[in-house]
């Protein structure tokens, strides 16, 4: 039985006053005890007012980004340590939007999946193909090479205690979501990867999707039996529908 997670990634979007309202409503609307864990994931500036919004509510913050080295002259960035210390328990690694407009390189984004590891961080692994990846039929070559760069530095135990987020660049912010069957298909072959490792731990990792999801499709992928939930962008931002697709979690 995998534990499921949505979470919402804001993206380089907010401010104060948008914040607070978003919080209000969400925790307004939030069941006592939701069927998933939940995350958001604000820009690194509204940290710490957001873990106090936040305070013994149901859900939980995460950071968008992490530095791969512990402290020092690395001016701009901000390490596991400090996310930690401003109440985060998750960080996204490796987002498309990080790969594609900042060059990240899997060596980079492997370094940052164990500096967040190290600290106690839950780090929510991105992989995923774009489009002209899947039209050339290389979607799980990519996919596995995402993925293994992770498993050869950090370890299948390591990658078990974190989140996969399968995300096909076509369908994020694009409307277009993959279906449940190509979602299903990718995140069964995630798990195969791992379980090619651990077995144990693959079956226990939590693997979730991402791209497009809103509450009229939520439900359909959610219930593919590989996908334990779901990273959210544009949808986060309003709280009926984050609401409206963390209803339809399930633990599968
Ligand atoms: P959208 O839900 O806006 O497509 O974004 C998905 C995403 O990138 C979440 O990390």
């Amino acid at each position: 039985m995998r534990h499921p997670i949505v979470a919402g990634n804001w993206k380089m979007h907010g401010s104060r006053v948008e914040n607070a309202r978003l919080v209000e409503e969400l925790l307004a609307g939030c069941p006592a005890t939701p069927a998933a864990a939940c995350v958001v994931c604000p820009p690194f500036v509204y940290l710490q007012e957001l873990a106090r919004l936040l305070r013994d509510s149901a859900f939980s913050l995460g950071g968008q980004d992490v530095c791969a080295d512990a402290q020092g002259a690395f001016t701009g960035e901000v390490s596991a340590a400090m996310l930690k210390d401003v109440g985060c328990e998750y960080v996204i690694v490796g987002h498309s939007e990080r790969r594609l407009l900042y060059r990240e390189s899997d060596q980079l984004i492997a370094r940052k999946f164990a500096a967040a590891h190290a600290r106690g961080l839950i780090p929510i692994l991105c992989v995923g193909e774009q489009l002209a990846d899947r039209e050339a039929g290389r979607t799980r070559e990519v996919v596995a090479r995402q993925l293994e760069v992770v498993l050869e530095l950090c370890g299948a135990s390591a990658l078990g205690q974190g989140v996969v987020a399968y995300e096909p660049v076509w369908a994020i912010g694009t409307g277009r979501n993959a279906t449940p069957e190509q979602a299903q298909e990718v995140q069964a072959f995630i798990r195969a990867r791992i379980a090619a490792r651990d077995a144990r731990i693959a079956a226990a990792t939590r693997i979730l999707y991402g791209g497009s999801v809103k509450a009229g499709n939520a439900a359909e992928l959610f219930a593919m039996p590989d996908v334990d939930g779901g990273l959210i962008g544009g949808a986060s931002l309003k709280a009926d529908e984050f609401l409206a697709i963390l209803a339809t979690a399930r633990p599968g």
